[in-house]
């Protein structure tokens, strides 16, 4: 691990430098945590299932035009990125009423949406990533109304493809959360997805029993977290070698 120099560490991933500019190695803990760090926990494997099926999802997405910053994956827990600049914002699409949607409004966990809904999020541990609007976003510069509708638009396309993908497999994408980046080329900007997209930070359930394969397993201690994640990686053909 010491081999280069780290540049974040965050819950559940580190970043390092990556062999040659512009590029980073994002290396993926079995840390997890809930509830903005208030519960913390190990889940053994969850490093190697999340670089592989963030990986498999980050090339599927890309075959169909959305951009991402993943390049390849080097080996068990790591994937070369590109460096981007990253969008303060945690970006959430939902399809189904769950979590903090249902509490805030009374449903029940389950209830479908009369349409999807995209919900913007500050990034901050400090502040417990509070809920924005766009004119939040705007008014703070976190980013443009260009750059809003830019995201806007990507979410939309990567919750209309990702729920058929996973509904191919037998598994309800209830919701989940992206980030997004700015990659600088000249004078060229491009907004990238960025981040994962694993069973840590979507929403996902069996589509006949309804039983969670995600990490609301470990944060409602459920058990059985490490085999839900291995289920989804299984389901999309693509559990680890070895
Ligand atoms: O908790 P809430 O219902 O707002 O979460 C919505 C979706 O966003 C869930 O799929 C959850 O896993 C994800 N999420 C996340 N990181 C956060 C907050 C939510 O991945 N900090």
């Amino acid at each position: 691990m010491a081999r280069r120099r780290q540049i974040y560490e965050g819950k559940a991933k580190v970043l390092f430098e990556g062999p040659e500019p512009g590029t980073l190695v994002q290396y993926f803990k079995d840390d997890a945590s809930a509830f903005n760090n208030k519960k913390r926990g190990t889940i053994t494997g969850k490093g190697v299932l999340n670089n592989r099926i963030s990986e498999y999802l980050m090339l599927r997405l890309g075959e169909i035009g959305v951009p991402t910053h993943f390049v390849r994956r080097l080996n068990m827990r790591e994937q070369l990125v590109r460096e981007v600049e990253i969008i303060p914002l945690e970006v959430v699409v939902r399809n189904v009423a769950a979590g903090s949607l249902a509490q805030r409004f009374g449903l029940s966990e389950g209830t479908p949406l009369p349409r999807c809904i995209v919900e913007w999020y500050f990034k901050s541990d400090a502040l417990d990533d509070p809920m924005v609007s766009e004119e939040h976003i705007t008014a703070f510069g976190w980013a443009t109304t260009q750059d809003l509708d830019e995201m806007m638009s990507l979410a939309l396309r990567i919750n209309d493809f990702l729920c058929g993908l996973f509904l191919g497999v037998g598994i309800r994408l209830v919701d989940f959360k992206i980030e997004f980046g700015r990659l600088y080329n000249g004078d060229d900007m491009q907004i990238v997805l960025a981040d994962e997209i694993s069973p840590d930070s979507c929403r996902l359930w069996d589509l006949r029993t309804g039983d969670k394969m995600d990490k609301d397993r470990f944060r409602r201690d459920l058990g059985g977290v490490e085999e839900a994640y291995q289920e989804v990686a299984r389901r999309l053909g693509i559990l680890p070698e070895g």
